[in-house]
């Protein structure tokens, strides 16, 4: 960043970084990353403790609310979440109102910024209080609904797309249970979704549940920052998500992969790459400049994915990429590595999931980091609207000609 210039009666210096690639704009003690080493950890939870041990639901508690729960704390937290997972039968309706090939990230937010609609008294405006900075009830209820609604969101979105009615939500199964179920999708006979999957797809949302300022958990706070609903900051960071640079980059690693087609065609690839022809999807991070930690645990959950579902051929494409990749001094010397996004589309493709659902998959996971920062932001002291400032580089001040005195 460079020094602009202090603004007189601001708050300090102004600094012109552009992209906040040097910005902090928050205190946080949600989520550290330190990207040089490759580390993540949860609440002070390395990743990958959480990833074996844990379960989604557990570590939305452990984000939100900033400790693991007790037994009881747990029991009443599943129940509430389970509790919300039934639509609104008009935000079912909705559903319908979308093209067959509508893209489900699409229906996803717009879901979610209809919800908004259906709970009114969740408006501050409407309320007439900053009830959320207030009232830690109601911001409960609002977390109950929307960790609830989202995977029905989703799963609404995937059943309108092959044309089949809606399943309801099961409350005696897990969350990811409960999502495969509503998808009826890798049922075994009993329309008991396949617990080995169940778990791999649970690993997944841990993995996927927050990674501290992203791209969308800043739209989260931004948006916030204004006192707007929970549902309409959701359906902004959503969007936020939706893009190829982000949590769409998954689906974009798996349009990339296919056309790449085969191991043969790799060196040709990256050779476009370098002449900045093309962009390896699913490499680079803002922040990491090592070995993702979570693409270390999807690698694996892929090969467990693909001894029940069968092995997905390009996975091969995405190895001998990766390793020409980490080989190449164009790569190494811009410290670009596997994202979390780079694995991951490979192991939804081999469970059966269209592509273009493969962002819907990550927001649903995220809804949890989103909601720990929204509910951290409303108990900020030094909480503020967001509002960064510019450096103007227009022109200065010139007379109006009317359109009759233009040529
Ligand atoms: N392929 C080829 N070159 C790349 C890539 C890539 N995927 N990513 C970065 N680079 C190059 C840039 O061209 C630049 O080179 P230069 O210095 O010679 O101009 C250098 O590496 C630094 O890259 P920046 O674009 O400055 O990095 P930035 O931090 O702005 O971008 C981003 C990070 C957006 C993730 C980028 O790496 C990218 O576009 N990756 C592909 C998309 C992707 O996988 N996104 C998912 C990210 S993870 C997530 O959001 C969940």
């Amino acid at each position: 960043g460079q020094v602009a210039y202090p603004p007189p009666g601001g708050p300090g210096l102004m600094v012109y970084d552009p992209a906040f690639q040097n910005t902090a704009v928050t205190r946080s003690s949600i989520t550290y990353i330190d990207g040089d080493e490759g580390i993540l950890r949860y609440r002070g939870y390395p990743i990958e403790e959480l990833a074996e041990k844990s379960t989604y639901l557990e570590v939305a508690f452990l984000l939100i609310y900033g400790e693991l729960p007790s037994k009881d704390q747990f029991a009443h937290f599943s129940d509430e979440v389970m509790r919300h997972t039934f639509l609104h039968t008009n935000v079912s309706d909705l559903m319908h109102a979308f093209n067959y090939d509508a893209h489900p990230m699409g229906m996803f937010i717009t879901g979610l910024a209809a919800m908004s609609t259906f709970h009114p008294e969740a408006n501050p405006a409407l309320a007439g209080s900053d009830m959320y900075l207030e009232d830690s009830l109601v911001r409960n209820k609002q977390i109950f609904r929307i960790l609830g609604k989202s995977p029905s969101l989703a799963a609404h979105a995937y059943r309108h797309r092959i044309g089949r009615p809606y399943n309801a939500p099961q409350r005696d199964l897990s969350y990811a249970e409960n999502f495969l179920y509503m998808l009826d999708h890798l049922s075994e006979p009993n329309y008991r979704p396949n617990p080995k999957l169940a778990r791999a797809l649970d690993i997944l949302f841990i993995l996927h549940a927050d990674h501290e300022l992203n791209c969308s958990t800043a739209a989260m706070r931004h948006i916030g920052s204004s006192h707007v609903d929970p549902y309409s900051a959701a359906a902004g960071a959503s969007a936020a998500l939706y893009g190829p640079l982000h949590g769409g980059a998954n689906e974009a690693v798996l349009r990339m992969l296919e056309s790449i087609g085969g191991v043969e065609a790799v060196p040709d690839f990256l050779q476009q790459v370098k002449e900045r022809k093309k962009k390896l999807m699913g490499f680079g991070h803002r922040v990491y400049k090592n070995y993702d930690p979570r693409a270390k645990i999807i690698r694996r959950i892929a090969y467990e994915v693909f001894d029940i579902c069968g092995r997905e051929p390009l996975i091969d494409v995405a190895i001998a990429l990766e390793e020409a990749a980490l080989k190449d001094e164009y790569f190494v010397k811009r410290k670009l590595y596997p994202n979390v996004d780079f694995y991951s589309g490979l192991i939804y493709k081999a469970m059966g999931f269209p592509t273009d659902m493969f962002p819907v998959l990550f927001a649903i996971p995220r809804m949890a980091g989103w909601l720990a920062h929204w509910v951290e932001s409303c108990q900020d002291p030094a909480g503020k609207i967001w509002r960064p400032r510019q450096v103007y580089v227009g022109p200065t001040k010139r007379g109006y000609v009317p359109l009759g005195h233009r040529d």
